[in-house]
């Protein structure tokens, strides 16, 4: 077994912007985040990863960087930054901060000088290209749809965005603008930071010649920039000139459209590149052809299928990353569970799933206290500009009817999860005394942290005793997995085990009582009680679930 200290760790992913307010600019901050971090601390989480907190015109609120060397302005400076780090050192909490260089802002001092000439000494740190019969080099569309090309009219030529025309890509060939990297990374590890959430970072190698994507494919062109002819160049040159100079530094790396078979190629344990991935294949399966804003129905099998392959073909071989939900993706009791009539129950059993797998868990801020989606009827109350370009893609060419985006929206927009998060009951939920950046989500009265501080039953406690029931059985963290009855639609069953340590975990998926049968593969002399989400004794057996109903056992 090969421990590590980030494979233990419970990561707390804040995205700044929306998890405390010190100002009244309506807008959350460093100093915000300093003044949070006893509660964190109580929740017992011992990792913050940060979402971008440099400076940067926000057009993508944070991940288009102007300068990698500053605070953004609305969060504060490099002082708060720094006593932040220093308050979290005092409560044993890591900190991993955000690497965002497939892309830089266009605002970025080496774009501004990139665009000015062909023969500017930045032009290369980005990827430039001649028209092809008075159109785009070629035909691949940005993440955020529409065409990953823009014009600049002094240079004839266009360059590449795989997300908005404010984010140019960076020309990875170029080893100045590697070595450019590497130098930040070290600047941001020698002021204390313990590790990397490398954004996008399955894209930074492209195809020479960049060909013409497959139109059917729904992201044309990813064929020819996810998973690069040079990307495992790149992370093991990264790995030996930055990652390998200090000690157990922690990297997970998003990686859209990855397999199995990817990931170990990325975080593999014999591969010096990185030490886990985000995978997203549970996360995409309610999404016809892959298409973001299509949905199909959700199957449970399906679900579990995806989650227990990469529990079990990881296995030794590299790292997982476990999360239900983060900036870009709805919030887990909503998406999974029944965020209404079943809140409570749902989203500890979800949770109890994730801090019972193999891998290092993520909780995205708000998680803890079961929020739910945004609940927005109106166009105008989104902010993010993934829907702005669909909105202009889709409803305003008459493609899609603004009654049904809103639908859409409201299950999947990214700003589902970025709604401000809810303190207490007082105006604006506590997060700030001016006007909150994104509306509030409405259900603050009743969903907030001071709530769930005070009642024993709240998801915070639930959430509370699974991060310490982890921390004490490492089983948990390291034990092999198994499942059991695959096909059932509405309970998952699995087992995990370590060194003669058992554990057996049942799940009840829906909002009815479901009948589990003991597998008769699964034989113990002594059980006891691990945790349940509802009054439970520790005697393994048939029973029939409750609810949502999450019960796991530990056996000899
Ligand atoms: C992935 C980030 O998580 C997302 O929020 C962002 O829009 C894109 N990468 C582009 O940086």
């Amino acid at each position: 077994m090969d421990r590590k200290w980030w494979k233990e760790a419970v990561v707390y992913q804040i995205y700044p912007r929306s998890f405390q307010d010190s100002n009244g600019d309506g807008i959350g901050d460093l100093k915000g985040i300093t003044s949070r971090l006893d509660y964190l601390q109580e929740l017992g989480i011992d990792t913050v990863w940060l979402s971008p907190h440099f400076k940067s015109p926000n057009d993508d609120n944070g991940y288009d960087i102007s300068d990698y060397r500053d605070i953004m302005d609305e969060f504060g400076t490099m002082e708060d930054f720094d006593e932040m780090q220093q308050e979290m050192r005092k409560r044993g909490i890591h900190l991993v901060i955000d690497l965002v260089v497939n892309h830089t802002s266009d605002e970025h001092e080496w774009f501004v000088e990139s665009k000015k000439s062909k023969d500017n000494p930045y032009r290369d740190y980005y990827i430039w290209r001649d028209g092809k019969d008075g159109k785009e080099p070629n035909n691949w569309v940005s993440r955020f749809s529409g065409k990953a090309w823009d014009y600049n009219g002094e240079t004839n030529q266009y360059y590449l965005h795989l997300y908005s025309p404010k984010q140019p890509d960076l020309n990875w060939e170029n080893p100045k603008v590697r070595d450019e990297i590497y130098d930040m990374m070290k600047f941001w590890i020698e002021k204390g930071v313990d590790g990397f959430r490398l954004d996008a970072a399955g894209s930074y190698s492209k195809t020479e010649g960049l060909p013409d994507g497959d139109l059917n494919n729904v992201n044309v062109g990813a064929e020819y920039y996810l998973h690069g002819p040079r990307i495992h160049e790149y992370f093991k040159e990264m790995n030996e000139k930055v990652l390998s100079q200090y000690d157990d530094i922690m990297t997970v790396g998003e990686i859209a459209a990855v397999t199995v078979e990817d990931a170990k190629k990325y975080s593999g344990t014999d591969r010096q590149e990185l030490g886990m991935i985000f995978q997203f294949e549970h996360v995409n399966l309610e999404y016809k052809n892959g298409d973001r804003y299509s949905l199909k129905p959700f199957k449970m099998s399906e679900f579990k299928k995806v989650m227990s392959k990469w529990q079990t073909e990881l296995d030794g071989l590299a790292w997982n990353s476990l999360y239900l939900a983060n900036h870009d993706q709805p919030r887990s009791v909503s998406r999974w569970g029944d965020d209404k009539k079943y809140r409570n129950e749902s989203a500890k059993m979800l949770y109890t799933m994730i801090m019972t797998m193999q891998g290092t868990p993520y909780i995205y801020q708000g998680e803890e206290l079961g929020m739910t989606n945004a609940g927005y009827t109106s166009i105008e109350d989104y902010q993010d500009i993934n829907v702005r370009t669909i909105w202009k893609e889709r409803v305003l060419t008459g493609m899609v009817s603004p009654e049904e985006m809103l639908d859409t929206l409201s299950v999947i927009s990214r700003d589902n999860a970025r709604t401000p998060m809810q303190w207490d009951d007082s105006k604006n939920g506590g997060f700030t005394t001016g006007t909150p950046w994104l509306k509030m989500n409405r259900n603050y009265t009743e969903i907030n942290a001071k709530e769930s501080l005070d009642n024993p039953d709240s998801i915070f406690h639930y959430m509370q005793k699974l991060i310490k029931l982890r921390k004490q059985n490492a089983v948990a963290v390291y034990g092999s997995f198994h499942e059991y009855d695959e096909e059932n639609e509405s309970l998952y069953v699995y087992t995990r085990e370590l060194d003669g340590q058992k554990m057996l975990v049942v799940l009840n998926f829906t909002g009815e009582e479901k009948e589990f049968h003991l597998p008769k593969e699964i034989e113990y002399n002594k059980s006891q009680l691990y945790i349940s989400n509802y009054e439970n004794d520790g005697k393994i057996g048939d029973k029939c679930l409750r609810p949502y109903e999450a019960v796991v056992y530990l056996y000899e």
